[in-house]
């Protein structure tokens, strides 16, 4: 017997059953089909050989699918198979440094992945028996959020405020933070225009910071059902690493977006509407994903996954439904102000209207030496400063907590690019709120920060080394601090007069 005959000898005829459906018409990223009576929820149907979809809509003889892709060869008449899969998305640190699609294909020009895992895109969360309590501080390296607003490794701090406010400037800052720090960044931008996602890579790339990040992306030209899967399997990717004990930080940029993409489909499958014809839905949509960022039990490999999602409000209303829906879901929100931004007060972030309600545990011990009389301090002073503007006339204690406030303000202002290692953030937050810049004129104080921070550096490394490992500042330590400021200032007034 030769080769050929010895196999169709072992080779036994089956019955293979397909269900092979037809598709019945096609919409704006969805499409009816009939003919897959045995489908599942979520399974994902191939329609016309290549294009894939999620049925997500079973009705009795016909059901909607998400088109997970572009609909320009796809007509009534198309075939639909069923593929018995649920979505997935390649995982594993070969995603490290790359920017892909929501189906986790590559979208840069560094080759296919070699991952060798895929995982579902929609997972449950951690179950609160893996998880433990938010205790390790993520350094954004922004003053006003680290001593004022400080956020958990694990924690979810929502990001809010009207467009051009310096959202995305502050997450993308938070990732430039994290360089040399073992955090692996997840970025997922949702519904942006492709012009502003190729900005925020050339920003990362300049900054080496895509060495270590991963980019999603999904923009605002993809049919609503990619932008709607996109943040789960940027979740997906990045619960791999946490599930490997590392520390992951995970920005959505942004959820209102995601929102809107879900409301489209749901209208197009023609769900009931709700509030601002948002369907009933949307707010388990949001919590279910907000839901996997967490720290991990030591047991459970002792990992996190923070996210910062992003929210855009219209006319800084945070009381629209989408914000709302978000405020509630995450541990606190920084709100940006446009008066603020306008001001060139930045970052602009409103100090009275944030909260960040984990994070306080999990900050540097050192932040305690400034941080209380800082925020107390900074919100008589917004108080004190809206009565001064009617020109009043203050005693001297108020002009005395104007003039501290002013430049605690100024102090605040923090650059774009321009994060600030632990110490030297205590060192000038200490002088601001100990009220030795007073002598300095407010438009000097930024100048004067930075010889602070140089000669803290140079002269003071053991007491550097010993904030950012964690030690409270003792009083010895605080004393130096102050001494070594004081000294920066005098020599600062003497060459200034
Ligand atoms: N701290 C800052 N210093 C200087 N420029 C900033 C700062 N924060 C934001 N910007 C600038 O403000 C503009 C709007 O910021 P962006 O983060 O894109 O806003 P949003 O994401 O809220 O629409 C950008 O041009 C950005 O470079
Ligand atoms: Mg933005």
């Amino acid at each position: 017997m030769d080769a050929i005959e010895q196999v169709l000898a072992k080779a036994r005829a089956e019955l293979v059953i397909h269900e092979a459906g037809r598709v019945a018409s096609v919409g704006p990223g969805v499409a009816r089909v009939r003919g897959l009576p045995g489908v599942q929820s979520e399974e994902l149907v191939s329609l016309h050989g290549r294009l894939l979809g999620l049925a997500y809509n079973l009705d009795p003889d016909e059901v909607g699918v998400v088109l997970l892709g572009a609909s320009n060869e796809l007509a009534a008449g198309s075939f639909a198979h069923r593929t018995g899969r649920i979505l997935d998305v390649p995982v594993g640190g070969e995603l490290v440094g790359r920017v892909v699609d929501a189906l986790g294909n590559p979208l840069d020009e560094l080759g296919p992945l070699r991952t060798r895992q895929r995982r579902p895109v929609e997972r449950p969360s951690p179950p609160i028996l893996h998880r433990a309590p938010v205790t390790r501080p993520l350094q954004t390296g922004l003053k006003v959020i680290d001593s004022l607003l400080p956020i958990g490794r694990g924690q979810r701090e929502l990001i809010l405020g009207d467009r051009q406010t310096g959202k995305t400037a502050i997450a993308l800052d938070t990732i430039l933070n994290q360089h040399g720090r073992d955090v692996v960044c997840v970025y997922c931008s949702i519904g942006q225009r492709s012009s502003a996602v190729a900005e925020f890579l050339a920003y990362l790339r300049r900054h080496d910071a895509l060495s270590y990040s991963i980019v999603v992306v999904a923009s605002g030209n993809e049919p609503p059902g990619v932008q709607y899967i996109a943040p789960y399997a940027a979740t997906t990717i990045a619960e791999y690493f946490m599930e490997q004990g590392r520390d992951v930080l995970i920005v959505y940029d942004d959820l209102t977006r995601h929102a809107r993409a879900y409301r489209e489909l749901s209208l197009l499958m023609r769900r009931p509407p709700g509030r601002e014809a948002y369907p009933g839905d949307i707010f388990y949509v949001h919590s279910r994903l907000l839901e996997r960022a967490t720290q991990l039990r030591p047991e459970r490999g002792g990992g996190s996954l923070t996210a910062l999602p992003i929210a855009e409000t219209q006319s800084q209303n945070i009381s629209a439904y989408i914000p709302t829906n978000l405020i509630s879901i995450t541990d606190g929100q920084i709100v940006l102000s446009p008066q603020q931004f306008r001001k060139g007060i930045l970052p602009a972030v409103d100090v009275g209207r944030s909260i960040s309600r984990v994070g306080g545990k999990a900050q540097l011990p050192c932040y305690r030496a400034v941080a209380g009389e800082l925020r107390l301090s900074y919100a008589q002073f917004e108080e004190l400063e809206v009565f001064a503007r009617f020109g009043t006339r203050l005693d001297e204690a108020s002009i005395a907590t104007l003039e501290r406030g002013r430049r605690v303000r100024e102090v605040f202002n923090q650059l774009q690019y321009q994060p600030m290692p632990v110490a030297e953030q205590v060192a000038v937050l200490l002088a601001a709120s100990e009220g030795q810049l007073n002598a300095v004129p407010v438009k000097q104080v930024s100048k004067a920060e930075q010889m602070i921070r140089s000669r803290v550096t140079s002269e003071l490394p053991a007491i550097c080394q010993r904030m950012e490992s964690g030690e409270p500042l003792s009083d010895e330590d605080r004393a130096e601090l102050l001494r070594v400021i004081e000294e920066v200032l005098t020599a600062f007034e003497e060459a200034a007069s």
